[in-house]
């Protein structure tokens, strides 16, 4: 599976997001490596918690932006976030920690919601954002 490449299409206009998506698609990358490779399964299972933990941190600093400026499509954002760990947790579960643990099912499902939420949900906070004075 190819790698997640950072294009300036990506940018939402506030820098400390950026940084976050950037480390965010660097988390997904290196377990897209590890795919190949083979990694042990306690690396993977520790990466996959490390990718999510980080997920929860930058969704939280998102929704708190949105908050704080007033967004009006927080909830729905709040939702997809949500969906997003429930799913990535679903799919952690339902493995059994062997060599299948890191399947290409919740590689292509982890790269391909990335991409898309950030080009679709949330660029539509980068011109809310910048009216807001926010860069
Ligand atoms: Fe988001």
């Amino acid at each position: 599976m190819e790698i997640i490449t950072w294009k300036n299409e990506f940018s939402v206009g506030v820098k400390e997001m950026d940084e976050q998506h950037k480390k965010l698609i660097g988390m997904i990358n290196r377990l897209i490596k590890e795919q190949k490779v083979l990694t042990e399964p306690q690396t993977i299972a520790d990466l996959l918690t490390e990718m999510t933990d980080y997920a929860q941190v930058h969704f939280r600093a998102e929704e708190y932006l949105m908050a704080e400026y007033g967004y009006e499509h927080k909830s729905e954002q709040e939702k997809q976030h949500q969906e997003f760990i429930d799913k990535t947790i679903a799919f952690y579960s339902a493995s059994d920690l062997g060599p299948n643990l890191l399947s290409t099912a919740l590689l292509d499902y982890l790269r391909t919601w990335l991409i898309g939420h950030i080009l679709k949900e949330d660029m539509k906070y980068k011109d809310f954002f910048k009216s807001k004075g926010l860069s």
